[in-house]
This record gives C-alpha cells, structure tokens and sequence, in this order.
C-alpha cells in the first residue's frame, strides 16, 4: 500500500475559516458533554414562534424508543427560510437557476420568492390542501420545485418529492403509500438536451387500479408540450398563480410535526418513506450547512443535487436558505452540451462552493483534464462529495483539475434518514486523507461494532452505528413505526444502525467501506436489490432472480443480475432486453441492469436462502475468495456459474 497522503488544513483558506481545529475540538466535546445545553443554544439560529423550554428528549432503548427534539416549541419551515430574511435580505438573490441550455439563467431574489411562495401556499389551499395532508411533488430542477415544496412547508401540509426519474409505476406505489391526494408536476423535464414526459408519467401513475383518487394535479409549463388534460383534475400552475393573494401567514408548527417525507430503498420490502419533522431538521441541516461548508454570507453555493433526493432537500433547500445563502438551482446534467459545463457554471456565477457526488467526479476525470478547459474555476473555495465512497484516485483528480489545487475537499457521509452531514470534514479544521470522511459532526457518537454488536475500540473496522440521537435525525417510517424500530434500531440493540461498513483509522479517521446490508449505492443513487429482483420476476420468463452490485468505474457499483427462466424459456438477447426495459418500466432508467447471466441454478442454503455472498464474489471476478461454499444445496450451481461469468 503506498503511503497515505495527508492534505493539512489549506493555510489560505485557514484565515477566513469559521472555526479551527481546537475550536472544533471545544464545540465537539462540549456537544457530546451536555447535549442539552449545546443544541438549546445552536437552536437559538432559528426564529420560533413560541420558544421552545426543552431540547433533547430521546432514548434508544428499544422498547422505549423516542426522539424528540424542541418538542415544545412551534416554528415555520418557510418563514424560517424567507419571511425573517425579507427586512435584511430582501434583493439578495436568494436562487441561481441555471437552465439545461447554458443560455438560459435567472435570480430569484429573496423577495420574489417570499411572495411566489405566498402565492402558491394560498393556491394549495385553494384546492383543499390542509395542514397534515400529503402532496406529491414530481417536478424537474426548476424554481417552481423550489416554491412548491416551500409553499407545503408553510401551510404544513408534508411534501413527498419523488425523483423524475421514477417510472409511472414506482410514483404510483409512492403516491398510494403516502395516501397523497395532491400532485404538482410539470408538462415536461429537460436534462442534457432530453425530454423527459412528466405529465404523461403521472397519468399513466394515476391509471393503476390501487391507487386511491387524487383530486389535484397541479402542472407547471416548461415545455409548452402538448398534454393529455383531465378536466376537474388537473390545473395549471400559471393561471392559478395570476389571481392568487400573497398574503399567507406561515402557518404555527410543532416542532416535532412533520415537515416532509422521502422514499428510499432498504434491503428488504418495498422503499420506505422517511418522515422528518420540523424544529430539529432545520437546526441540523442550517447548521451543518454552515460549519461544513464554512458558509459566510455573500457566499455563492452549488450543490448539483436534485429535489427528488434528500441532499437536494437540505442542501439545496432548507439548510442554505435558513442561512440566507444563494443556492443554485441546476436543471442540466454535468456532461452537456460538453464536460466542461461544471467549469462553465462556476465561472458564470462565481461559485465558491462546489458540492456533487463522486460518480459526477468519475465520469469528467474520465474524459482527461483537458474536459475543464477553457474554465478558470478561480471562485472556487471548497469542494464537497457525497453519496458514495469516492476512491483517492477520484479524490485527487477533483482536487487538482477542478479545484486547481487549492480548495479543500469535504468529503460527507450521512443518509436519507440522518437529514444531514455526520461525519465529515469542517475545511478549517480538519486535516484531510483523500477517501476518508474524517470526523464526526457535532453532536454525532459514531461507534465501530463487530457483527455482535461488541463495540470496538481504537484501529479498527466492523459496522457503523450512532450512539445517540442528533436533532436531523429522522423520526418514522411514514404509517410503520414498526418498520422503522425493526429496520434501524433492532440489529445492535440500544443504537442505531446505519447499515454501513466502516474502517477507524490511528487518528480516529472513519473510512466507509460501503453498505453491509442489500442496498446498491449505483451512481448515488440508492437501491435494494429486492426492488429489482421484484421487477424482474414480473416478467412471466423469469422464474427466479438475485441482484448484487459489483464494483463499476464510473458508477461506483453496477447492478448485476442472475436471472433463471421458466421451463422452455429461451435465453436470448431479445429476452435480455426485454428484461432491462421491464426495470426501467416498473423502477425508472436508474435501475437499469448494466449485466445479465443467465443461471441454470442459484447458490442456496438447505433452507432455501440464496447466498448473495458468493453471487457477489463471482460479480466481481473474485471466485477465488469464494469462502465456505460447503452449507449449498448443490455446490455444483458455483462452477456453473463461474464458467459461464458474462463480460461487464
Ligand atoms: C452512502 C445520501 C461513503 C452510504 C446523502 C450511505 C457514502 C448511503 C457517503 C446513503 C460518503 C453517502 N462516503 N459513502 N461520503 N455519503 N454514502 O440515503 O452507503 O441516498 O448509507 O443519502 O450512501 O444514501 P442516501
């Protein structure tokens, strides 16, 4: 193994940093030392309706199992975002939105958007949307997604974004299981010069037999692209907007009522929607966006996230607008018209902070250094990963070409259901080690357990888990608690397990290795392998299916897929295509398996479990480290398939 490089705290940067590392060093201990008093102060960064007099109230203990934060205090989501910065912020642009066509750009000052939020919140409640109530939002990148998800915030009805990139059937189960009632869609999406049929999506969503009646869909002009239209259903945004008031009080919140949920996938079942609540999300994700990011006002932030993830909701969203900040909105792709588009938009608007996930990385260092030319990125002042491990290689490239050498790297590891950042580096104070998240957040108690839950000290790896609840910490699994006990807290009793695997360095560094559990992590982009599984036994060919991931330059892992047909089925490329366009058909374009075998047989225990563990193996080319294959049924399915390995 070469030498690990160490990068020490950029000295330029030093100078303007918030905190420094002995700094870091206090707040952390103290955070950890008296929680309650060290989120009673951090809480203070919001505005409240009625002050809260308690903070923490949360225990782990399974059968107890509460969390708690602010729990008496009431809030606004939007007015913490908008109203309180309308006296001091009113003309600053409050977002960037950057079209897929780099002709196409507009602000949006604090003000404008204050007032179009207004509007929208009075024009939700005009079609009947009450506190409480579910609305789907199924939108591109556009300002309109902004204003729809801040416009249920303030009347406190729950958003649920579901990425466009989900096929009619995956929206449909999402619209069903959230009971939502409301829809908010565009006529179309636009990305890298593509269309993307939104509308037509929805009601194709809406067609399927489970899905319960929605009374709205509320649909926002991008293309002018001629749509079907279900009169007493579907409205238009615009003429809408033309009469509404924008007088809205933001309406009162309990802390702890939700503010949104979002659907992720875990390893078994159907994806879950994560419900986060009001008061503490807003406490994390401002404050996290701040320290991590070393946010200072008059800072230009790009995070090249979508909506429909949750690193849009609270990095794009909510964490940048309750600091005041200016957030960019990017509706296009980092490829398109050509790889220098990142570059591109950072000159154009003078970007200091450049967020994104490491496959985006992946791709540009793919096309050679020469893809930056013609940029100079001289605004730049800090770089952000997320999503995914990125690799030192990876790591490197966008410190040296994108960054020219000159900004330091946070490298963010958190999930849907942590909110926010919880281990990560704060750029004025952490030395960095390409490929590791480095340290905790405030607050944050990882732990390194064995597969036992035997907690494990100093250098070490295992499985991560929390110690103890932050304020962004998610709250449910929207309508199953039960669920949500299971899932998280049920394996390592007493913590919360986060499904990762994670190494601990000398210097107390935390290195994800990746997920232990039956989530793919393609692009960044979340995934069980019993989604896909589920998809592809649909087909009436497919007698049995297993998923694994295996390792994929660009990607970070690929999807591969052992497929084992119905008597008299033949294997054919047709049937293989056929085969991809059922996933996309029932998932979405993301879901797309990159390779099929055909298996005569899977690897299965006596009692019928198929063994992932060496499908992994085999995925990966790795048969020589196939371990134990002694418990099969039939050892033989092994060789089987390893003589007949299909190409990735
Ligand atoms: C992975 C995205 C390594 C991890 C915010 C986690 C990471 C899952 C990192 C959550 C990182 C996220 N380094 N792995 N910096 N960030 N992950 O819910 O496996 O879409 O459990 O949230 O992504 O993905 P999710």
């Amino acid at each position: 193994m070469t030498q690990q490089q160490v990068y020490p705290v950029n000295e330029t940067f030093k100078k303007r940093a918030l905190i420094d590392r002995a700094q870091y060093d206090a707040m952390y201990a103290e955070s950890i030392r008296d929680p309650d008093a060290f989120w009673g102060k951090h809480g203070k960064r919001l505005d409240w309706m009625k002050p809260y007099t308690k903070v923490k109230n949360t225990t782990y203990d399974y059968d107890n199992l509460s969390i708690k934060w602010y729990e008496d205090g009431e809030l606004n989501a939007a007015a913490n975002c908008l109203d309180r910065h309308l006296e001091k912020r009113g003309d600053k642009t409050a977002l960037i939105f950057e079209g897929d066509e780099p002709s196409v750009s507009r602000h949006v000052s604090y003000r404008e958007l204050h007032e179009e939020v207004s509007k929208f919140a009075n024009v939700l409640k005009s079609l009947g949307v009450n506190k409480g109530d579910v609305v789907t939002i199924y939108m591109p990148m556009i300002v309109e997604t902004a204003v729809a998800m801040l416009a249920c915030a303030r009347i406190g009805a729950i958003h649920s974004v579901v990425f466009g990139g989900f096929s009619p059937e995956a929206l449909g189960a999402r619209i069903e299981n959230g009971k939502s009632r409301f829809v908010i869609t565009a006529d179309e999406g636009v990305r890298g010069g593509r269309k993307i049929p939104l509308k037509a999506n929805v009601d194709k969503s809406l067609e399927g037999s489970n899905v319960p009646a929605v009374d709205s869909v509320v649909v926002v002009t991008r293309t002018h692209a001629d749509i079907d239209w279900k009169d007493g259903r579907d409205v238009r945004y615009e003429e809408l907007m033309k009469d509404a008031s924008s007088d809205c009080p933001p309406e009162p919140m309990n802390a702890e009522d939700p503010l949104f949920m979002l659907y992720t996938s875990g390893s078994t079942g159907t994806p879950k929607g994560v419900l986060h609540t009001t008061g503490g999300y807003l406490v994390y994700t401002s404050m996290t966006h701040e320290y991590v990011f070393d946010y200072q006002e008059n800072d230009v932030y790009w995070c090249t996230a979508d909506f429909g993830w949750i690193t849009g909701h609270s990095y794009i969203l909510y964490g940048p607008l309750v600091n005041g900040a200016t957030t960019v909105i990017f509706e296009g792709v980092p490829n398109y018209p050509d790889a220098s588009r990142f570059g591109q938009v950072v000159d154009k608007h003078r970007i200091n902070v450049l967020y994104t996930a490491p496959t985006a990385v992946r791709a540009l260092m793919a096309q050679g250094d020469d893809c930056m030319a013609g940029t100079t990125r001289d605004s730049l002042h800090i770089l952000g990963t997320v999503g995914e491990p990125i690799n030192p290689e990876a790591w490197e490239w966008y410190h040296r070409v994108i960054g020219n050498s000159n900004c330091p790297i946070v490298d963010t590891w958190w999930q849907t259901e942590t909110g926010g950042i919880l281990i990560t580096p704060l750029p004025g104070a952490t030395d960095l080690k390409p490929g590791s998240a480095t340290l905790p957040f405030f607050g944050i108690q990882p732990a390194v357990v064995d597969s036992d839950g035997n907690v494990l000290e100093g250098k070490t790896e295992g499985n991560l888990v929390i110690l103890d609840s932050w304020p962004g910490q998610m709250r449910t699994i929207f309508g199953d608690h039960e669920r949500f006990k299971q899932t998280y807290f049920s394996t390592y009793k007493g913590t919360y397990f986060t499904g990762d695997g994670v190494r601990r360095d000398e210097d107390g560094y935390y290195w994800i290795t990746g997920r232990v559990d039956d989530v793919l992590n393609v692009s960044g982009h979340r995934l069980g392998t019993a989604e896909v599984e589920s998809a592809l036994v649909s087909h009436d060919k497919v007698a049995e299916a297993a998923v694994v991931g295996y390792p994929h330059e660009i990607k970070g892992q690929g999807i591969y897929v052992y497929v084992t047909l119905v008597g008299g089925a033949e294997p054919t490329e047709e049937l293989r295509q056929e085969l991809v366009q059922t996933v996309r058909q029932e998932i979405g374009p993301l879901a797309s398996p990159d390779v099929i075998q055909w298996a005569p047989g899977l690897p299965k225990t006596r009692s019928g479990k198929i063994m992932r563990r060496i499908l992994r193996k085999i995925a990966a080319n790795e048969h020589d480290q196939l371990g134990d294959t002694s418990t099969l049924a039939d050892p033989g399915v092994v060789d089987e398939l390893i003589e007949h390995r299909a190409f990735q």
